[in-house]
Parts: structure tokens; C-alpha cells; sequence
């Protein structure tokens, strides 16, 4: 059965050692800093978007004129992630956040090394801003488990959709074509596969 996305979620942070997770610590951190998160939005999807439409493969993903509307949504997520809750709920949906980009071609590279650009970005504002030094480290470390949590989320999201459609098309492939008459079920198609050896 296919899994939903709260349980892709909580697959993959099983996964993460504890250490690495992103912890309810994590989010009260996260949370103290709101105000100072919120202020760097324009600045983050400016960089993010210069980004993305800077570098051919990833500028191809877009339609013409698309770009006002993908600002909205990520500045929607970044206002989300700035407010919290970070819950079971918000993870869930990075899981959908990370299918929405399946669907459009968005590879695992891509979304990596554009989660780390944001880790990155806030880490630095965090140094140059005015807060204490504890507060500064303490909200760097915090977006650091944030942003491999959210990625270790999204990337098993990958793995699980891959896995289905490659589940599909096998079995597709032994039960031949779907007219009605020709079809096979899944259960004979799948007991009468040919042996393979390792
Ligand atoms: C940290 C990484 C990223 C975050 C947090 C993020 C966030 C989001 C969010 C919240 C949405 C709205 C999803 C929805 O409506 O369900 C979205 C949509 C989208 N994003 Fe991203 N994004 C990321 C990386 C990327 C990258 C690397 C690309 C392209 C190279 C990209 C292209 C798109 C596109 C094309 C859509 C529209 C999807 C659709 O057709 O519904 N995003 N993104």
C-alpha cells in the first residue's frame, strides 16, 4: 500500500541518527528568532530565484512568467517555517512539497544544494546580525538540523515514488496489456515471473 505522507516523513527521520534530527529544542530556537528569520525574506528569494534561473538546468524547469508565483509559494514556506509549528504536520507536508517537485523534474541534486544554500544564507546572516553569540550559534545549529531533516524527508519522498512507479511498470510489464481479456492478475502475474539468480 502506498505510504502516506506522514509516514515518509517518519520513515525518513527514523532513519537520520538522533543527533542529526531536528529536535522540539530545535523549533523553540527557531521561534525565538521570527522576527529576524521573517526580515531576511526578500533578500532569501531573491537569492534563491537568481539562483535557480542563473544556472541553465535548473532555469528549465520553469515556464515563461512563472516566476512570480514560485516566489510566493517559497516565501509561504519560509513564513511557515519562520512561525512554525515545526510538527509531524509541517514535515508531512515537505513530503508533498517534495513530490510537487517530482512531478516537474526536479532532481534530488537540485533540491539539496538549494536547501544548503538557505542553511547557508541564514547561517551567515545569523554571524553578522546583532544578536549574542550563543544565540547566533545556537539558531545556526538548529537551522542546520532543520534543513537535514527537511532534506532527509524530501529525498526519501524521492526514493518512495520511485519506488512505486518502478513497482507499477514491473508489474504492468507482467501482466501485459490492460484489455480486459488479456489481463492477468497481479498475484499470477508476479508468481509466474521468471527466476532470477543473484
Ligand atoms: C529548499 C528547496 C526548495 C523548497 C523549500 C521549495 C519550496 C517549494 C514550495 C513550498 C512549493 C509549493 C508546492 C505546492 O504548491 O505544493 C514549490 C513549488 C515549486 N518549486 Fe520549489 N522549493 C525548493 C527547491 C526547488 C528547486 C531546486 C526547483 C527547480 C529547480 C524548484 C521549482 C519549483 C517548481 C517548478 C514548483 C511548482 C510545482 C508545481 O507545479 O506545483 N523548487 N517549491
Amino acid at each position: 500500500m502506498a505510504k502516506n505522507m506522514l509516514q515518509i516523513a517518519r520513515a525518513a527521520i527514523d532513519q537520520m541518527p538522533p543527533a542529526c534530527r531536528f529536535t522540539s529544542r530545535d523549533g523553540e530556537v527557531i521561534r525565538a528568532h521570527e522576527q529576524f528569520l521573517l526580515a531576511l525574506e526578500p533578500e532569501l528569494i531573491t537569492l534563491f530565484y537568481d539562483t535557480l534561473f542563473g544556472h541553465p538546468p535548473t532555469a528549465e524547469v520553469f515556464i515563461d512568467g512563472e516566476r512570480p508565483a514560485r516566489e510566493q509559494t517559497l516565501a509561504g514556506w519560509w513564513r511557515r517555517t519562520a512561525a512554525g509549528p515545526l510538527d509531524d504536520h509541517y514535515f508531512a507536508w515537505m513530503a508533498e512539497v517534495g513530490l510537487a517537485h517530482v512531478f516537474r523534474g526536479v532532481g534530488n541534486p537540485m533540491m539539496l544544494a538549494m536547501a544548503e544554500l538557505v542553511a547557508t544564507f541564514v547561517v551567515k546572516q545569523a554571524r553578522q546580525a546583532p544578536l549574542r553569540p550563543a544565540d547566533s550559534a545556537a539558531l545556526a545549529e538548529a537551522f542546520a538540523r532543520l534543513v537535514s531533516t527537511v532534506s532527509a524527508v524530501i529525498t526519501h519522498g524521492y526514493d518512495e515514488s520511485l519506488t512505486s512507479a518502478l513497482s507499477l511498470a514491473r508489474v504492468r510489464a507482467l501482466t501485459g496489456p490492460s484489455a480486459a481479456g488479456n489481463r492477468r492478475t497481479r498475484r499470477e502475474a508476479l508468481n509466474s515471473r521468471p527466476e532470477t539468480s543473484v
